[in-house]
């Protein structure tokens, strides 16, 4: 048996993303026999006004995949609690209940918390106050949601709060971006197969481009968006673990241990920026009319684009440049991870201006055309030794039936299960805020680099492209064909 309880239900994640991902693990049959869920927040509702109004925002965001036969069995698994966070009678109320439900058996329990950040330390204490994390009856967890701080002595601090009443293994940080099949496949494609791994490294591998671009601007979420910016938003989780799986190290083992020790040593191996290498290595701009959006501080210099140049001190990497790279109001969504290969030691066929030889690129496309394509130069028939570059194209939607599941189906059922690999651990976490903080405090107390603005719907600002003109490459800007 387990149970699954959502601090904040009410919220949008509990509606756009939790209980659509949990209903669409009872529909595929996934959930552990038994499992129960439990919100719990201030709005007062009765179990079948919440029961109603999650049936209609999972069938608006199921879309086909919402079955009311179904959508009953799993409804009536739901329960609901309405409770203050800031009391811990709220939370001895929520011990009884919960000691009823599960009828004082054995359960696993997963405790979500998808509340403001600033509940997450005094969530965290309640739960240990109310006797809530003993685990004599079976397993607890902590969900802990992004932002896991806001910067490293924040994340520090939230770490020392919650193990006052968790030990790590019970403590689960969440980035959806971990839960994505193709972040995951990243792992197969490197370590399943045999041809990748011998070629991913400085030897053969010129430079690495992270790309997350992002066609919407920050609409509604400006007043939220105005005080973290594209770093803390989405280089600090999303964009590192995407570095940190492109570049990491074998495991010794596939479990959770094992991945994240190799995947913190990446983290660990970035070189440390100066003021002078942020004033040249990173790059930030601002969308024109971010200024006009409702919440937005009237002079505010938060960026919504920004791109940096890492580099990853160690045997692998060792010259090889990492940039990253993320925006808002961009041409189109995208996120993608580019190896650009090093061009052919000897240019036997650079006879003449028909022949323009490109070097290998494998170009892994994340989302939204899920699916890889490998760029290598042919041979134009009936052309002399003219050379094109084409490519071998990879794509799961041509390969695999069904619709790829949502992130959030996969990380709550590994939560269920308690299998932590997916999940970010505190050294990263930490690790992680000690890179992005001095970027951040460079950029409010300086004025380089200066803050570029573009047009809505480019690549960002045509600076960003000078940018890496300079170091004599370019962005791979392809919108991806869906
Ligand atoms: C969130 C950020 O964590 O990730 C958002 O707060 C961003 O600003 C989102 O839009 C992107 O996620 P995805 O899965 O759409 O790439």
């Amino acid at each position: 048996m387990a149970t699954f309880i959502i601090f904040g239900a009410s919220g949008d994640l509990t509606r756009r993303k939790l209980i659509p991902a949990l209903y669409q693990l009872h529909r595929k049959g996934r959930l552990p026999v038994g499992t129960r869920v439990v919100g719990f927040s201030r709005t007062q509702f009765s179990h079948d006004e919440w029961r109603t109004q999650l049936e209609a925002s999972t069938r608006e965001f199921a879309g086909e995949r919402f079955e009311a036969e179904s959508w009953e069995t799993f409804a009536s698994s739901i329960y609901y609690l309405p409770g203050d966070i800031g009391k811990q009678e709220d939370f001895v109320t929520l011990a009884d209940f919960l000691e009823e439900l599960e009828g004082g058996e054995e359960s696993r329990r997963v405790y979500y918390l998808s509340t403001a950040p600033r509940f997450y330390a005094p969530a965290a204490e309640m739960l240990g106050a109310a006797g809530l994390a003993d685990e004599s009856k079976g397993a607890r967890t902590i969900v802990i949601e992004k932002p896991f701080g806001n910067d490293e002595a924040s994340a520090r601090a939230l770490n020392e709060t919650v193990h006052r009443v968790f030990d790590e293994r019970q403590v689960y940080r969440i980035d959806h971006y971990l839960g994505k099949e193709t972040v995951q496949n990243l792992l197969v494609l490197r370590f399943a197969n045999t041809i990748f791994e011998p070629i991913w490294n400085r030897n053969y591998v010129d430079h690495v481009q992270i790309t997350a671009a992002e066609e919407v601007d920050v609409g509604s979420r400006a007043g939220y968006y105005d005080s973290a910016g594209v770093v803390r938003d989405m280089f600090q989780n999303h964009i590192f673990q995407l570095l940190m799986i492109t570049a990491m190290e074998v495991p010794v083992r596939y479990d959770a241990d094992a991945v994240r020790d190799e995947k913190v040593k990446v983290l660990q191996a970035v070189r440390a920026m100066t003021p002078e290498a942020i004033a040249k290595e990173t790059f930030r701009a601002q969308y024109e009319g971010y200024l006009q959006a409702e919440g937005v501080a009237p002079e505010s210099e938060t960026a919504t684009f920004a791109a940096m140049k890492l580099w990853i001190d160690n045997g692998r990497w060792q010259g090889v440049p990492f940039y990253l790279r993320s925006g808002k109001a961009m041409s189109c969504r995208t996120t993608q991870i580019v190896i650009q290969f090093r061009e052919p030691p000897h240019r036997l066929f650079a006879d003449g201006p028909q022949s323009t030889c490109e070097a290998n690129r494998l170009v892994i496309q994340m989302q939204p055309a899920e699916g890889m394509q490998l760029h290598f130069e042919t041979k134009v028939p009936d052309a002399g030794m003219k050379l094109r570059q084409t490519e071998l194209d990879f794509s799961y939607q041509r390969e695999f039936q069904g619709t790829i599941p949502e992130a959030y189906e996969r990380l709550l059922l590994d939560a269920l299960e308690g299998d932590a690999s997916l999940f970010a651990r505190e050294d990263e976490v930490v690790a992680a805020w000690g890179l992005c903080d001095p970027i951040i405090q460079a950029w409010e107390a300086q004025s380089v680099p200066p803050v570029y603005t573009y047009e809505k719907g480019l690549w960002g600002p045509t600076e960003a492209i000078d940018w890496m003109a300079a170091d004599g490459r370019q962005w791979f800007d392809t919108c991806p064909v869906l």
